[in-house]
């Protein structure tokens, strides 16, 4: 490992069936107005909602509600959301639902006093918050982003056709985080799928980088290793605990900047990934999955060793007199396989996209240096096209 880093997560963590009894305490650690931020209704069907409330109401706090946060949170409602939080002076956001509630509320949380509009303060001009910053606290109700111990805010600008994540620092992770496995059974699975992705994508692009010796290699493929196992599981039973849990934990650890320290990272996948979703407003999960095939094989060549490392430990492969490049793609064939295995959706028409919009989308991704070959803007329109006919 050649990289100089500083290491501290300030997240704290409360995980297991019991994990929301403990919000009890945090709750003591705040003032009396209370922020509940969340999404569509999904909480209030399978009476998380009330078990919160009812643990808010019992610890004294007044509730501010703010529902209603879409998936992929826009800017117009990141707006409304700073103004209740300044205009109610609360002491506390509690967020209790998926990524796009998380980062919604992270983005809130340095939005409410900054005295400009957040769209163009943060994910325009990528601007540090100078101002008071709203502590947060997560109840995670789907598992994928990572956003429950993360700095990570992605916010949607419908008009400017732009998804764009800002990656903030310690002060804005969330103070704590409930993880109960269970809260996450009634999740559909189309939702559980692409969370499942966005997990093991999130490894990817930490994993596909770089060339020195790496401790957080190694941890990525037994991280890689232990979601493609719970996932057939969770597929075949979404109650099984064991498998949920796991996937739960796999996770956070995935992005919670731990494997990323020392090492260089792509983000590549990602960045097309939310371009196609600013186009189609499509589940982050599927969007990734839809660009990556076409994109790992056009990578390929320039990073053949990680790939057969990818291939031999991460699948188990033997070599068996393949070739270097053989092996490599090997590796990927079985990464295929599994995605049609767990449903994932492997093209971006399926998502909503279509020829027309190929030139836009390729517009609107940022092209990052850190991955085996830096892309072109036609390379990105060949990724997209492969991925439409796919
Ligand atoms: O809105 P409700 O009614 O709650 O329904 C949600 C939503 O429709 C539903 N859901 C969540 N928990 C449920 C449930 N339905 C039934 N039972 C439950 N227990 O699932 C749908 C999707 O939720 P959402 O929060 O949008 O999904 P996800 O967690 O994948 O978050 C996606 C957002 O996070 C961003 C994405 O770009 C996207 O905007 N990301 C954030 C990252 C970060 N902070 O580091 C990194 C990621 O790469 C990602 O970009
Ligand atoms: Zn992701």
């Amino acid at each position: 490992m050649l990289g100089n880093f500083m290491y501290c997560n300030p997240t704290r963590l409360y995980f297991g069936e019991n994990a929301l009894d403990f919000l009890r305490d945090e709750l003591k650690k705040y003032g009396d107005t209370v922020m509940l931020v969340y999404g569509g209704g999904s909480i209030k069907r399978n009476g998380i909602y009330d078990s919160v409330v009812a643990i808010l109401k019992e610890c004294g706090k007044t509730i501010v509600e703010d529902g209603g946060v879409m998936p992929n949170p826009t800017a117009d409602k990141l707006r409304e959301g700073a103004r209740i939080a300044r205009e109610n002076t609360v002491d506390l956001i509690l967020a209790v639902g998926g990524g796009s509630v998380c980062d919604y509320s992270k983005a809130v949380s340095v939005s409410a006093y900054c005295g400009d509009d957040p769209w163009e303060k943060y994910y325009i001009r990528f601007d540090e918050p100078t101002c008071e910053i709203i502590p947060v606290g997560c109840v995670l109700t789907m598992v994928g982003t990572g956003s429950e111990m993360n700095g990570g805010s992605v916010i949607t600008n419908h008009e400017q056709k732009l998804k764009v994540g800002h990656v903030f620092g310690d002060a804005v992770f969330p103070k704590f985080t409930i993880l109960n496995p269970k809260f996450t059974y009634t999740l559909p699975k189309y939702q559980m799928t692409a969370g499942i992705y966005d997990i093991f994508n999130h490894i990817c692009e930490q994993y596909f980088s770089g060339e020195d010796d790496s401790t957080s290699d190694y941890v990525m493929e037994g991280l890689m290793r232990s979601v493609v196992h719970s996932s057939r599981i969770a597929v075949q039973n979404p109650e099984d605990y064991e498998a949920r849990s796991n996937l739960m934990w796999t996770a956070t650890w995935a992005l919670n900047t731990m494997v990323a320290k020392g090492k260089a990272t792509d983000w590549e996948v990602h960045m097309i990934g939310q371009a196609v979703g600013a186009y189609t407003d499509a589940t982050h999960g599927m969007t990734l999955a839809a660009v990556s095939l076409p994109y790992y094989k056009r990578i390929l060549p320039y990073g053949v060793k990680k790939f057969v490392r990818f291939a031999k430990y991460v699948w188990e492969i033997t070599a068996d007199g393949m070739t270097d490049e053989e092996l490599a793609k090997a590796g990927l064939e079985a990464m295929e396989a599994w995605m049609k295995e767990i449903g994932l959706v492997l093209s971006i028409k399926e998502l909503g996209a279509d020829e027309n919009m190929l030139e836009g989308i390729a517009d609107a991704t940022f092209i990052l240096e850190g991955g085996y070959k830096v892309l072109t803007r036609d390379e990105v329109i060949d990724i997209l096209r492969e991925s439409l006919n796919a």
